[in-house]
This record gives C-alpha cells, structure tokens and sequence, in this order.
C-alpha cells in the first residue's frame, strides 16, 4: 500500500504551472468518436483518470497515438464495436460521456454505470431525459446502461438541475442530430466551454457555451484534422491558491486563466489573503492567520464545490468561526472527520459544516476520501505541526499529476512511501 507522508509546517513557495482540465480532458477525450478521421489532443493532464478514458476509446476500435506525456493522436476513424468493457466504464464518473458520443457516432452503446467519488447518490436522470428528448431509448439494468436511437432529432431541453455532465452529454448527442438542439439552465463551467470549443474546432456549431442556453445547430459529420489544446485547470489552480493561504506561502501560478478563478479570489481577499492577477498567472500570498468567512458552494460563477475541501483547511486554522453550505452534493464533507484527527475543531451536518478555528494543526495518519479531499489533505500536512500520512492515494492520483513532485518543487517535505 502506497501513502504520502508529510512534515510541516512549511510554507510553500515558488512557481507552480498549472496542467489541463481533468473533468475538460475526460470529455473531451469520449468527444473524440465523433470524428470520422483524427485529431490532436494537446496539454492533457497526466492522471489516470485521462489513461482509463484513452483505454475505453482503443477499446471501441480508436487508435491511439501518445506524442508525449501530454499529447495524444486519436484516430476515430473505425469505430468496431458499440460495448465499452464494463470493468473500464465503472471506473469513473466521466465514462457516461460515451454514451452521449457513441449514440451520436453509432446510435447504439452499452456502458457500465459510471463510478467516481462517493459524494452522494449522483444520478444521471437528466443525461436520460436529455437523451430521450432527442430520440433514444434508454434502458438501465444489471449495472449497465443500454442506449440506441436510430435517428437523433434536435429538441428542446431544460435541465431540472444545473448538471455539468448531462449539459456536456446532451451537447455530445445533438452535435451530429437532425435539427436543432436548445440546452436550457445549462450548466456555464469552464469545461464546457472547452468541449464545446473543441468540438466546433471540428467543425460542429455550437453557440451559448458559458451561458444558461446552448444552441447546437447538427452538422453531417465532423471531419476532424485539427489539433486542439485543453484548458487549464480551474480546480488544480484554486487547490494550489488555497493551499498558498493556508501555509503562510507564497505561490505564483502560470498557465492558469484568472477569469475562471474569480469567486476563489474574492474568498482569498476576504480571509486576508493577498491575489496579484497577471492574466495568465497570478500569484497568491499570505502572510497571517485566515480570518473566517462563510462558503456556500455553487455551479459556475459561484464558489466551486470542487475546492470546498480545500477551503475547509483554511477555515479549520482561521480566526473565528466559520461556515460552509455545500448545495451541490449531498456528502462531501467526509474529510473533516480526517481533519478533526489532526486537531481541527469541525462540526458537520448534512450539507453544512461549521468550522470553530484552531491555531494549528497536528500531524496525524488519516484517509483519503475522495479525490479533492485527498488534496485537502496534503495541504493540511503542509501546515500542520509534525507528521501526516495519506492513505486511499488512488483517489488523488485520478486528477492530480505528480502531486508530491509538485509540493516538493514549492518546499514542501513530501514523499511517497510503499509500505507492507
Ligand atoms: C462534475 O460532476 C465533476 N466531474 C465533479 O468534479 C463536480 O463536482 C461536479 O461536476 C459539479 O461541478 C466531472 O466533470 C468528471 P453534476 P457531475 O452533474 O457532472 C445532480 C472532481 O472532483 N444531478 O454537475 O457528476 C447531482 O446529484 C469531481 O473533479 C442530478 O440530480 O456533476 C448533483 O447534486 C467530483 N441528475 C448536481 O446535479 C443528473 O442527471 C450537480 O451534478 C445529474 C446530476
């Protein structure tokens, strides 16, 4: 079994460059069969997460070609079969994204329920009433999800819940339909903008990525040739932003886009934290004891529920009492229980949690519980007194390349350790 073991404190300083979006790469990856040729993917993370999305593609008769550790060829030309092996889909949250894809390419696919973070019951009821607006018949059973449409027609759909992955799969499933497909109370993140945008760079025609409605005009067929460059990742910038406040460091962080980052900013400055936006870096510091603030997690523009694991770190040492209302996932706060072990002073209950700040945390073994939880942890490691060690290091490595090579390049005294 493999764990990270952490001494602080330290703070961390110096340059970080941001990778690609994970929860970009993970569709626009499955984005990649609607092709009828090839096409370039380029600044892909290195996680595992991208590797089990490049094994489900090959799966399904693409060819792939690694370039570097970060760029892919996908030749989607001889698409062989429409079942992606179950153990793969299972895996993790982003292979439904095939589903959208494939009944697009296809107009039939077989998929395992998605796997993915344990934060809730994470239904897809508005994938499939997305999907069926358009023409397909659905069927879930045995673990498995059975699509087949043999025409997709372009439908209008509003979204019961703003849901990236449903606004991302219809989009998938209306780009090569008959007609016109309107996504109404669509989600706005960043990664949906970047699949769009990469899907349009192969020639589909979709308008309004970014805001609440989403037009896609179908197109025949995409044609693909092209290369494209995925965007930088909003969630690793706002983990290392966080992270920076909660050790007393000093971080600049290139290749990030700041605009995305602009609720994480707002926190940074009302806890006392120091933001310097350069654009396309921006550097965060901080040279005192957060104050408190409350949180409450929203879709994009608001306050990410993918960082609230790690705002809960600077919250625990803060000055005060503080608050975080999580309205996006039902349990997602399993990691104060490991906070707790390390001395913080957390109480939560259902969707809120209330954060009584300590001067300093402990050093302690503790569990990773999810993938963002994982990275709350190591900042927590940073800035505690003495000796912590992860465990569950499965859940950081899906979305964080070469986490402990980058805590270290920063100061942090971190290691990866197999033990018996
Ligand atoms: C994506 O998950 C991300 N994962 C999650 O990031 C992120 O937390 C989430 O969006 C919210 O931003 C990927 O992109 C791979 P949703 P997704 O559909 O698409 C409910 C990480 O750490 N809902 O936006 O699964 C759902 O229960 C991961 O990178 C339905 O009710 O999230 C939730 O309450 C963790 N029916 C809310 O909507 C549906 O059909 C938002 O979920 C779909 C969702």
């Amino acid at each position: 079994m493999e764990k990270l073991v952490v001494t602080g404190p330290t703070p961390l300083k110096g340059e970080v460059t941001i990778n690609g979006a994970k929860n970009a790469a993970v569709a626009i990856l499955p984005a990649t069969l609607l092709i009828d040729g090839s096409c370039t993917i380029e600044n892909l993370p290195n996680i595992s997460d991208v590797k089990i999305s490049c094994q489900i593609l090959e799966s399904l008769g693409a060819k792939i070609t690694w370039i570097d550790s970060h760029t892919i060829t996908v030749d989607s030309t001889n698409i062989s079969t429409t079942k992606a092996p179950l153990d793969l889909t299972s895996k993790f949250r982003a292979s439904y994204y095939v589903i959208g894809a494939m009944l697009s390419r296809m107009g039939e696919v077989e998929v395992g329920m998605p796997g993915g973070c344990k934060l809730g019951a994470r239904p897809i009821d508005q994938h499939i009433k997305g999907f069926e607006a358009l023409g397909a018949e659905v069927e879930v059973a045995k673990g498995k999800i059975h699509a087949k449409a043999d025409k997709l027609v372009g439908n209008s759909v509003y979204m019961d819940i703003v849901s990236v992955g449903a606004t991302i799969n219809v989009m998938l499933s209306a780009v090569l339909a008959e007609g016109t497909t309107i996504i109404d109370n669509a989600a706005k993140e960043p990664h949906i903008v970047d699949v769009a945008n990469f899907l349009n760079t192969m020639g589909a025609d979709i308008r309004g990525a970014g805001t609440d409605m989403i037009k896609i005009n179908g197109v025949e067929k995409l044609a693909g040739g092209a290369t494209y460059s995925v965007v930088p990742d909003q969630i690793e910038a706002g983990t290392f932003m966080l992270a920076a406040v909660a050790t007393k460091g000093d971080l600049v962080l290139k290749n990030c886009i700041t605009k995305h980052l602009e609720s994480i900013t707002a926190k940074i400055l009302e806890v006392g934290g120091k933001v310097e936006d350069y654009g396309d870096s921006i550097r965060v510091y901080c040279d005192k004891r957060p104050k408190k603030a409350s949180i409450k997690t929203l879709p994009y523009p608001g306050f990410p529920t993918d960082l609230q694991p790690q705002m809960g770190v600077v919250l625990s040492i803060a000055d005060g009492t503080s608050t975080i209302n999580e309205s996006i996932w039902e349990s997602r706060f399993q990691y104060t229980d490991e906070l707790n072990k390390m001395g913080a002073k957390i109480t939560a209950q259902g969707k809120s949690a209330f954060f009584e700040g300590v001067e300093k945390l402990y050093g302690a073994p503790v569990c990773s519980t999810d993938l963002r939880a994982g990275a709350a942890l190591i900042i927590a490691g940073v800035a505690a007194e003495g000796v912590t060690e992860i465990y569950n290091l499965e859940h950081i490595d899906r979305g964080y390349e070469d986490i402990e090579g980058r805590f270290r390049a920063i100061g942090a005294n971190i290691k990866r350790v197999v033990e018996d």
